[in-house]
């Protein structure tokens, strides 16, 4: 099963940054199909974190790119991708804690997120004129 599916809501309309986010995208739907069906316990753990690992090196990527550029709503943008971030650690406090994953929300919570995370904060960093 697919995870999250890519539409056209989810393009900034710019091949480079798309490219990178549609990667984004590709592995979790990898990291999903190769963990198999158990949502519970160290499995779906494991999950978790590495989307969080793998979230974590793309924003690090980003804003160290809007650090360079003195981009001038680094903060906002920042503080997106500390949310993101924080609700994957609240994801996985609940599957320590021994609640199950629960599949269809987190994708559809996570589809919502980089939907308006990529269209609002990195679509606007694109547009960003200083270089
Ligand atoms: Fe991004
Ligand atoms: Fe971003």
């Amino acid at each position: 099963m697919t995870l999250l599916h890519w539409n056209p809501n989810l393009s900034i309309g710019i091949a480079e940054v798309d490219r990178e986010h549609r990667e984004f995208v590709d592995l979790v739907n990898r990291l999903h199909a190769e963990l198999g069906p158990a949502r519970t316990g160290p499995t779906a753990a494991a999950f978790v974190r590495r989307v969080q690992a793998d979230v974590a090196a793309h924003f690090a990527h980003e804003e160290q790119a809007m650090r360079e550029r003195g981009y001038e709503a680094l903060a906002e943008h920042r503080a997106s991708h500390v949310h993101l971030l924080e609700e994957l650690g609240d994801a996985l406090r609940e599957l320590d804690a021994g609640l199950p994953l629960n599949d269809e929300r987190f994708a559809r919570w996570l589809s919502a997120w980089l939907a308006d995370h990529f269209q609002l904060h990195d679509a606007r960093f694109q547009r960003y004129p200083a270089r």
